[in-house]
């Protein structure tokens, strides 16, 4: 069958459906290093900006596939949804090219918060749209790790055929095995450099957990800052007591108010604490105290690792995220991601999510001492075979944390188009 590729990006749909036996008649994408890969890739013209289209000249097709942009409704942007000034409009394009075509299939995808967005009011009104066309439209979130590829990456998958879907079922999840080890390469070639920041977080956090006592509980998160801290949490917060109060208290990893100006005590309070809020959330309170009482327990040993912790300086690599519960206290064949939230290791059974809005998420393998590389990132992402990507960064990385994953794809296609 003919198809087309909206939101083209890397392609990914592109790939999944030539191995299906279907034929691209049309693509567009807005990004001009993009497009310029995507017609070396598979020669093919590709337009631009999805809003700019004479939707007439778009050839017949039977397929149409978008990856629609995210963004708007996923949970790490600010969940504007159709407010969102240009990208909350891009289903309404999307949805004019459905409604003059009115091809046999749709296959969309989004973020996994679509569904619940606006407490499930948005993905209620695209389905309400597309099914008075004529369609019957299903939806799933399905994640690479169900099929034994070695990503946990939630996506929200569409589905809809004219009339009926009828014999149409998802793809069935497969036991899982670990199996990262067949995507990574021995001699990888283009590889994210590491920061010295980041190495010595690594260290610090290394260290860290060689003293943590085998048989004590590690909380996941620890925000180290609450070492030693003793401003108000629980009944009242730090901004809303007297000045007079505050200086009898103290800050980030235990320094005095004492002789501080209310600015100086701004300044060494952690950033999620100077909230002008009678009380914080419960999940706050709770995070906090598992911290302060973390920290009464071991507080022999920790008090000495407390000068190096504070030489990270970025609060995002003095929180620790250790997912890893029952493991032993090791960075031995564990996963790390630098994250806003905290410096995040997890077990090395699958690759966290490539994300798109920034480049500093790339995985970090601890036994091979760098960063995901940017082959393996293909590899896992299905895209391999691609012939030219972008080779630097700041553009790799986001269009490969955008891209679709080819094997899904692949699979939901299978099932779909039979
Ligand atoms: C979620 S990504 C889709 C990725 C794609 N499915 C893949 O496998 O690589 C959304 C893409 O839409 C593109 N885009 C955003 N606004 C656009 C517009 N107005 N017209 C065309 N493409 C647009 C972005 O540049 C981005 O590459």
């Amino acid at each position: 069958m003919k198809f087309i590729d909206l939101f083209a990006g890397l392609g990914g749909f592109h790939v999944a459906l030539n191995a299906l036996g279907h034929k691209c008649v049309y693509a567009c994408e807005l990004n001009d290093s993009l497009r310029k890969i995507y017609e070396k890739n598979f020669n093919i013209n590709i337009d631009g900006d999805i809003t700019k289209l004479d939707i007439k000249k778009i050839p017949r097709h039977e397929i149409l596939c978008a990856g629609f942009p995210c963004q708007p409704f996923s949970k790490a942007g600010n969940s504007q949804g159709f407010n969102h000034k240009v990208a909350g409009k891009m289903f309404f394009y999307l949805f004019k090219i459905i409604k003059f075509h009115k091809p046999k299939f749709l296959f969309l995808e989004n973020v996994p918060n679509l569904l619940n967005h606006s407490q499930g009011k948005t993905w209620n009104f695209m389905k309400k749209r597309i099914s008075k066309l004529g369609y019957e439209v299903d939806q799933k979130i399905v994640s690479p790790i169900d099929f034994n590829i070695p990503q946990s990456r939630n996506r929200m998958y569409i589905v809809a055929k004219k009339n009926k879907l009828n014999g149409f079922t998802w793809p069935k999840k497969l036991k899982p095995k670990n199996n990262l080890k067949k995507y990574l390469s021995r001699n990888p070639k283009l590889i994210k450099e590491m920061t010295e920041q980041r190495k010595n977080a690594i260290e610090t956090w290394k260290l860290f957990l060689t003293k943590m006592p085998k048989t004590k509980y590690l909380p996941n998160p620890l925000w180290s800052m609450e070492f030693g801290a003793t401003y108000p949490f629980e009944n009242t917060t730090p901004l809303k007591i007297k000045l007079k109060e505050l200086k009898k208290m103290k800050g980030k990893f235990g320094v005095s108010f004492k002789n501080m100006n209310k600015k100086e005590i701004l300044e060494n309070l952690p950033n999620y604490s100077k909230v002008r809020t009678e009380k914080y959330p419960k999940w706050k309170i709770k995070m906090i105290k598992k911290t302060r009482d973390f920290y009464k327990e071991n507080k022999k040993w920790v008090y000495k690792l407390i000068p190096k912790l504070i030489n990270l300086k970025s609060e995002a690599y003095q929180k620790f995220e250790w997912n890893c519960q029952g493991d032993k206290f090791n960075f031995t064949r564990k996963i790390i991601s630098f994250r806003p939230s905290g410096v995040r290791v997890r077990r090395n059974n699958s690759s966290p999510t490539l994300i798109s809005s920034t480049t500093s998420q790339v995985p970090y393998l601890t036994w091979k001492k760098r960063f995901m590389s940017y082959e393996e990132c293909l590899k896992i992402q299905g895209m391999e075979k691609l012939k030219y990507y972008p080779k630097t960064n700041g553009v790799f990385f986001p269009a490969i944390g955008n891209a679709v994953n080819v094997k899904v794809v692949y699979k939901i296609g299978k099932e779909l188009f039979n």
